[in-house]
């Protein structure tokens, strides 16, 4: 990062000023202008030692294909963890976590640049909406009307259709605490938008704490009944990006049951429970243990598990530990699910971030896939006059 920006940056968050928030999709402007105001500020904070200090820092990405400009904002917090996040696609592009040893590796994959995000690829670390995961056939009804979306994942819709949140450039708004720091980005998708019914707000937090916790809320409104699943599909690989596969990860899912799936990923209603089989991981297992036994698991695992529990309470879904560095990943979410997927289309090359398949993981917490076709799974319809409201935590640790 060049210094002169990054003192420029942060004095802008000292003395209160954020990227222009309007509440309208797809008009982040920074404020460069704003963001030198108070620069003496800056010079003090950056003359005692920066390693240990809460800051958000800010830095130019890219452009999308309209010539708009793409930032980074760098999160530090007081513990050694590094956060970056970039307003295209709300994208988490790097996690910096330590290892037993103190040692920092990113844990997430990621391009090296904004082209990467900018074409589809695999979804590193990017909102997925305004419906993560499949919907059968793109279709679904709503008091009496059927709305066809865009067929992206063979028949079906996938994570937001053609152009999903991950493709979309946020307002960002940026903010330091005393124990945390973070950043807001809000995009208003239009009514219509991927074919889907009503203008809708949403508003996506990335909090990184002292604590090592990674926290992301999710705030969504509507001014026309319609559906929403929000995610986001970081990959992740705790012995560091790029190290090589997951399979001697080991992991815990709190999940008494999955939803068992068709071959194109459709679940087929059933709500199964996972004792006695390779879908079990209830207590710690290898990742890689029974991977090639899923059905329909398209290589791997690429299924959605119920989080035991009450829906709606922040609550312990799952555990990552990676033996060799120590690094420990906790999540906690408020959803009815999580979707456990392998990597199983990481193909080894730079249109995957080089991963190798089962290079990393996912575990996308959401509603259930399809679910606007299953009035049996936890409701996903959203009403004027609602809030809908999500939170996952990453918390980050090692094991001794
Ligand atoms: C999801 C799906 C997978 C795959 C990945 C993206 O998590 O469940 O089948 O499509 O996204 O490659």
């Amino acid at each position: 990062m060049k210094s002169s920006l990054r003192q420029g940056i942060v004095a802008g968050l000292l003395v209160g000023c954020c990227s222009g928030v309007t509440g309208c999709g797809g008009s982040a402007k920074p404020d460069p202008a704003g963001a030198k105001k108070g620069s003496s500020s800056i010079t003090a904070k950056e003359e005692t030692s920066e390693k240990n200090m809460l800051t958000v820092q800010r830095e130019p990405f890219g452009q999308t294909a309209n010539h708009e400009e793409v930032t980074l904002y760098g999160l530090h917090n007081q513990s050694g963890m590094k956060v970056n996040l970039i307003d295209f696609g709300a994208i988490i592009t790097s996690v910096e976590v330590p290892d037993r040893d103190g040692k920092l590796a990113n844990v997430t994959l990621s391009f090296p640049d904004c082209a990467g995000y900018l074409e589809n690829g695999p979804y590193f670390g990017g909102a997925c909406g305004r419906y993560a995961n499949r919907i059968a056939g793109g279709k679904f009804s709503l008091d009496g009307t059927e709305y066809q979306l865009f067929l992206n994942n063979g028949p079906n819709t996938l994570h937001g259709g053609k152009t999903g949140f991950m493709k979309k450039l946020w307002a960002a708004e940026p903010f330091e605490g005393d124990k945390q720091v973070g950043v807001k980005f809000t995009y208003v998708s239009p009514d219509g938008e991927e074919n889907y019914p009503g203008s809708l707000k949403t508003v996506i937090t990335y909090t990184l704490t002292n604590d090592n916790e990674l926290r992301i809320d999710y705030v969504a409104t509507t001014d026309k009944p319609t559906v929403l699943n929000l995610t986001n599909h970081a990959y992740w690989n705790l012995a560091g990006a790029g190290s090589g596969l997951i399979v001697d990860h080991e992991l815990t899912l709190n999940c008494s049951k999955f939803l068992p799936v068709d071959e194109t990923g459709i679940p087929t209603g059933e709500q199964a429970p996972v004792e006695g089989t390779c879908m079990d991981f209830l207590k710690p297992h290898k990742i890689g243990e029974r991977i090639d036994q899923p059905v329909n698991g398209s290589g791997g695992y690429d299924h959605c598990y119920v989080v035991d529990g009450k829906v709606g309470e922040l609550r312990p879904a799952a555990k990552i530990v990676e033996p060799k560095s120590g690094r420990v990943m906790e999540i906690l979410t408020t959803e009815p699910g999580i979707q456990f997927y392998t990597g199983n289309f990481l193909e080894g090359n730079a249109k995957t971030g080089n991963a190798p398949k089962h290079g990393a993981f996912c575990l996308e917490t959401q509603h259930f896939p399809d679910s606007p076709n299953r009035p049996e799974f936890p409701t996903t319809r959203l009403n004027p006059g609602e809030t809908y409201t999500q939170t996952t935590v990453h918390k980050f640790s090692v094991a001794k």
